[in-house]
């Protein structure tokens, strides 16, 4: 089975080719992604009538390289998968709409993917792990953990009531006026850091149920800087730092008590932990998991940063994961820029607004 992916959901428009090698793996023949920082750079963030622009203007040629860097030809293709939800409405109409006309060329069927099912079964692409897991979803627009029990079926454990924790590190990023994305920027600023008394909140630390809140520290950071101008260079290193550690530990908070609900629920000892999303790039929060994963006796997986942040071949992926399941429906493709994986999940305020 080959496949070609699309993704226009926010400000990377991308094109990939992934096929279903013999023993079900996954094999990546071109992921071409073009990036729209620069354009977005001066904003501090994405600009969605510029972003679906910009989508326009390159989409044509992102496929074009995706095919012939695979080396297929088009009548080689067995199925498009495309971004339908959610994201940025103007992005998911182009991706939606060139798939459709490709698709109806090529006589061949169109599905639509939820963006943050690509996400959570990226891991998939790269290693065995099985049904269920637990998932730690973290975006420019989502920060969710979510016990993955199949293709198709996810229980969301606990939300963001306000702010994305990708949203709070470009916020941060923004303050310092040091650029965008900001996640990549605040981690690298945060490793020059030395000892120092800043110290911010660690929002619901203490809340016994697995929300995240970062719309505080985010507001706690920017007063910190309100405060200490003008800012050199030592104290722009502290304060990322200092806001990356109280997220951190937050995160190793809630991370304890969803793989208690985990272990209640299926009495598994071993528990598979899986980080994806863009914020998952960063390897601090990573190796701070893989810290307390021998005590607490789970693995934790992430894949390769190139497959952590928005791109095609996880929409492909997950197609492919989608065709192969049993009795698989396949309706026709309609943009939905709000669509939660877990439909039962109660909607909180501000969570899920963007891709
Ligand atoms: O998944 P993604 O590429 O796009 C969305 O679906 O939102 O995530 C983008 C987010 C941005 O907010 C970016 O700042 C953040 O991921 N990000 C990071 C890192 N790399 C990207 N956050 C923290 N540390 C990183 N190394
Ligand atoms: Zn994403």
């Amino acid at each position: 089975m080959i496949i070609l992916g699309i993704e226009t959901s926010c400000d990377e428009t991308s094109a990939s080719i992934v096929k279903e090698g013999s023993n079900g793996q996954c094999e990546i023949l071109a992921n071409i992604v073009h990036s729209q920082i620069l354009e977005h750079t001066d904003y501090g963030g994405v600009v969605p009538e510029i972003a679906a622009r910009s989508h326009i203007q390159n989409i044509d040629t992102v496929i074009e390289k995706s095919i012939s860097e695979s080396k297929i030809k088009l009548r080689d293709l067995d199925a498009i998968a495309v971004t339908s939800g959610p994201g940025l409405k103007g992005g998911l109409l182009v991706g939606v709409t060139f798939a459709q006309a490709m698709a109806s060329v090529l006589k061949i069927p169109l599905l639509g993917i939820n963006h943050l099912e690509g996400h959570a079964l990226t891991i998939r692409m790269v290693k065995k792990i099985q049904f269920p897991y637990l998932l730690l979803l973290v975006t420019g627009g989502h920060t969710q953990l979510i016990i993955v029990k199949d293709v198709g079926d996810y229980e969301i454990l606990g939300t963001t009531i306000d702010d994305a924790l990708g949203e709070a590190y470009d916020k941060v990023s923004k303050s310092l006026n040091l650029g965008y994305p900001g996640g990549p920027i605040v981690e690298r600023m945060a490793e020059k850091y030395s000892p120092s008394d800043i110290k911010f909140p660690r929002p619901l630390i203490n809340s016994k149920d697995l929300n995240f809140s970062f719309s505080g520290l985010k507001t706690a950071v920017r007063r910190e800087i309100e405060n200490s101008k003008p800012i050199d260079n030592q104290k722009a290193y502290n304060i990322c730092a200092e806001f990356q550690d109280s997220v951190i530990d937050v995160i190793l908070s809630k991370l304890s008590l969803a793989l208690n609900i985990f272990k209640n629920k299926y009495k598994i000892s071993n528990v598979n932990i899986v980080i994806a999303g863009g914020v998952a790039a960063n390897k601090k929060i990573f190796s701070s998991i893989e810290k307390i994963s021998k005590d607490q006796k789970f693995n934790v997986f992430v894949a390769p940063q190139d497959l952590c942040t928005d791109n095609a071949a996880m929409i492909a992926w997950c197609g492919i994961e989608r065709l192969r399941m049993k009795n698989i429906e396949i309706s026709p493709v309609i943009v939905k820029p709000r669509w939660p994986l877990d439909k039962r999940a109660v909607t909180l305020r501000g969570a899920g607004v963007k891709a």
